[in-house]
């Protein structure tokens, strides 16, 4: 069966994630890290089509890698922002099958990606290409009688029902901390009373 991501259009994703309020969320949260870490290279996984690329820097941030499922979410990425950070390279791939092909990352951000691949196996091709104080930015979703995919009139996106798991934070934090990270922050950010964001933000321990 073809990954569902692969079916959703540029179009039907962002009026989605408008309709929904996640798009400002994850756009603030981008620049939150980006602002924090002044990174000079910069890894996002799951891009869909550049959301949060805008607060790049390019005299600060001087390599940016995009990473995609989506062939579609790639083309519209660059279409965006090639011409405006020159370090640019995307990378349609699936975590979940293929290694990565970059290393010395400063800050590697993942947004509401880990609910569709399997968190462990991903996250350990992510930590092995931090550089040394590389950071981690991970955004998980809290769900309390509701649908990882809050329903919109969108209907493309309903299939990803059946390859969403809600992530579990304990779990993931016991395996991030024995990858030799340490967390640094926490939050969580109430989007309804039904549906939070957990921002967790790790750092690679120095030796
Ligand atoms: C919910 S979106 C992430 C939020 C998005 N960055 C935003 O700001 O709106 C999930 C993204 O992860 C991508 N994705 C899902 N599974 C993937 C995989 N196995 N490998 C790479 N990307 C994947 C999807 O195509 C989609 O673009």
């Amino acid at each position: 069966m073809d990954n569902p991501w692969l079916k959703i259009s540029c179009s039907d994703y962002e009026s989605h994630m408008r309709d929904v309020g996640q798009t400002e969320v994850l756009n603030k949260l981008t620049k939150y890290c980006l602002d924090k870490y002044k990174p000079a290279s910069f890894a996002i996984l799951g891009c869909t089509t550049g959301n949060g690329l805008e607060h790049i820097n390019p005299k600060i941030t001087s390599r940016v890698y995009a990473i995609d499922i989506n062939p579609e979410f790639i083309e519209k990425t660059r279409e965006k922002f090639a011409n405006k950070i020159n370090g640019l390279k995307t990378y349609n791939l699936d975590i979940g099958k293929d290694e990565l092909q970059f290393k010395n990352v400063d800050l590697f951000f993942i947004g509401l990606v880990l609910e569709y691949v399997e968190p462990h196996k991903s996250l350990k091709k992510i930590i092995h290409s931090l550089g040394r104080k590389g950071v981690l930015m991970i955004i998980i979703q809290e769900n309390i009688q509701t649908t990882i995919v809050t329903k919109t009139k969108y209907k493309s996106l309903e299939k990803l029902e059946g390859i969403s798991n809600e992530v579990n934070e304990i779990e993931i934090n016991e395996f991030i901390l024995s990858e030799n990270m340490k967390l640094i922050h926490r939050r969580k950010i109430e989007l309804t009373k039904n549906k939070s964001f957990i921002v967790l933000e790790y750092q690679i321990k120095e030796k």
